[in-house]
Parts: structure tokens; C-alpha cells; sequence
């Protein structure tokens, strides 16, 4: 394994962690945070405890490997041509973690030359690190983790998003079909975890019709090598406007929904 992409992997676990740990003790004191609408009248919320996280996270990996490149959800992107590209959500779940509720995580990928070579999701609430780097399998904290066995919609749940970034009827088709076929499906509120939840043979598969790099690059990594399958997220324009994301536990289910 290239001892460059290495280096990083076992660096960003370190990161996520202490990263994990200020986003922690935010949530427990959430009561003393301001809230601000990023768009206006849609629930589009972000505090101080997304804008301080990320600014942890990208000052120690400035420090570390002052020339990677960086995106993040909440400070944009910055020399994102180099070599090396981190791709950073510092709290996925924004609303889950300002209503008090569980489903919320911090997301940290690593691109080499464009593609997704490490993916970290960590969610403090239950202690849980998901973590791969390309070739070497999927992790939950020490444990290999695979996708789940299963080839139909009544197998298992399927996880679902969507945003106010996308209108109803990109959403609501895939949602109709899946109840006419006997499925059912789950939204927790935090994309991320919900692929790794994918990735570890929680969930059958989660779909949603647009969403950010920053939301789904970790995620997408631990699919591939939890033996699952998704979309090519990044091709054309994925990186800077977002795209579809269908991950599924199988070819199978994969088929299925891309219709
Ligand atoms: C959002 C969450 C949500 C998904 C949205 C994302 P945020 O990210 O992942 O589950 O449906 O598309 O924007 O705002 O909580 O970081
Ligand atoms: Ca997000
Ligand atoms: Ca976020």
C-alpha cells in the first residue's frame, strides 16, 4: 500500500476522533448554541459547533500536509488540484444533532488524483468509527465489516434522503415504487450514516436524488469495499454541484432501483 495514502489513513482516524470530541461536547451543551438559516426560509441550519469543527480538522491537516488540497462544507474549497484532496463534512446531520436527536456524525475523505482512497465517518453518540482505505477492506472500529446478503426489497430497510435542494417528484417515484414492492424504508437525517450503515449490513441500500461530495465521498469508499455497489458519484461535475447517490448491498438491489 502507498505509504503517502497510508500515512493519511491512520492520521485521519486520529483527526475524526478528537474531531468527534469537541463535536460532542457542543451537542451536550446545545442549548447554548445560535442557529443560523443558511438559505432562508428552508431548513437549511448551521451553528458554531459545524464552523469550529471543520476549523479543527482543517488547521491539523494544514499542519500535517501543509500542500493537500481541501473541501468542506462549511469554509468551501481550497487548492483542490493537489495532489491529494480531503473532503470534509464536519457534523453530517445537522438537524439531528440541534433537536437532540442521535443520527449525526463527522465525515473525512481522502481523493489521490481525483479518486477516493480513504473514508472516515465517525459518530461520537454511540462510539462508532467506520473507517476504509482503497484495497483494504471496510471497518467498523476493529471489526471487517460486509454488506448485507440481500437481492430484494423485502430483505431488509432501505434508507432514503432528500433535501429542499431538489423538488418532490425526484424523490417521491422511488418512494412509491419501493412501498408497492413491499419494502420499507428509514431516514435518520444524516446521509453519511446512513451509507455507512449500508456498508456495515444495517440497511439494503440508500438512495437520494441529490447531495454534496462532503456528504457521501467517505461513504461511497466504504461501500466499495464492504462489497456493495453505487453509482460513479464524482464523474462530470460530482464533486462541485453534487450528484444522485444509489448504494445497495448488491447488484441485484443496485438494478432494481436504477431504473
Ligand atoms: C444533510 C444530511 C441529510 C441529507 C442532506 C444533507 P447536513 O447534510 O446528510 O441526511 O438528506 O442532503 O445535506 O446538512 O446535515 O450536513
Ligand atoms: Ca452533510
Ligand atoms: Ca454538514
Amino acid at each position: 500500500m502507498n505509504i503517502s495514502i497510508q500515512q493519511r489513513y491512520l492520521f485521519s482516524q486520529k483527526l475524526i476522533k478528537e474531531a468527534g470530541k469537541i463535536a460532542l461536547d457542543y451537542y451536550l451543551n446545545r442549548e447554548n448554541l445560535t442557529i443560523e438559516c443558511k438559505k432562508g426560509e428552508k431548513l437549511d441550519l448551521v451553528s458554531i459547533a459545524d464552523k469550529k469543527v471543520e476549523e479543527h480538522i482543517k488547521s491539523a491537516l494544514n499542519h500535517s500536509f501543509p500542500n493537500d488540497g481541501f473541501l468542506g462544507e462549511e469554509s468551501g474549497a481550497d487548492e483542490m488540484d493537489s495532489e491529494f484532496c480531503w473532503v470534509v463534512d464536519p457534523i453530517d446531520g445537522t438537524n439531528p444533532f440541534l433537536y437532540g436527536l442521535h443520527a449525526w456524525c463527522v465525515s473525512i475523505a481522502l481523493l489521490h488524483n481525483k479518486e477516493i482512497v480513504v473514508g472516515v465517518i465517525f459518530d461520537p453518540v454511540h462510539n462508532e468509527l467506520f473507517h476504509a482505505c482503497r484495497g483494504g477492506g471496510a471497518f467498523l472500529n476493529q471489526k471487517l465489516i460486509h454488506t448485507m446478503n440481500a437481492i430484494s426489497v423485502k430483505d431488509g430497510l432501505m434508507g432514503l434522503g432528500i433535501s429542499h435542494r431538489v423538488s418532490a417528484d425526484t424523490f417521491t417515484p422511488v418512494l412509491n415504487q419501493l412501498l408497492l414492492d413491499g419494502g420499507m424504508f428509514i431516514r435518520n437525517g444524516s446521509g453519511a450514516l446512513m451509507l455507512a450503515y449500508v456498508a456495515a449490513g444495517r440497511l439494503i441500500g440508500y438512495f437520494e436524488p441529490h447531495i454534496n461530495a462532503w456528504d457521501v465521498c467517505a461513504g461511497i469508499l466504504l461501500i466499495e469495499e464492504s462489497g456493495g455497489k453505487v453509482n460513479h458519484f464524482l464523474e462530470g461535475e460530482g464533486l462541485h454541484k453534487g450528484n444522485y447517490i444509489l448504494a445497495t448491498a448488491s447488484n441485484v438491489l443496485y438494478q432494481k432501483f436504477n431504473k
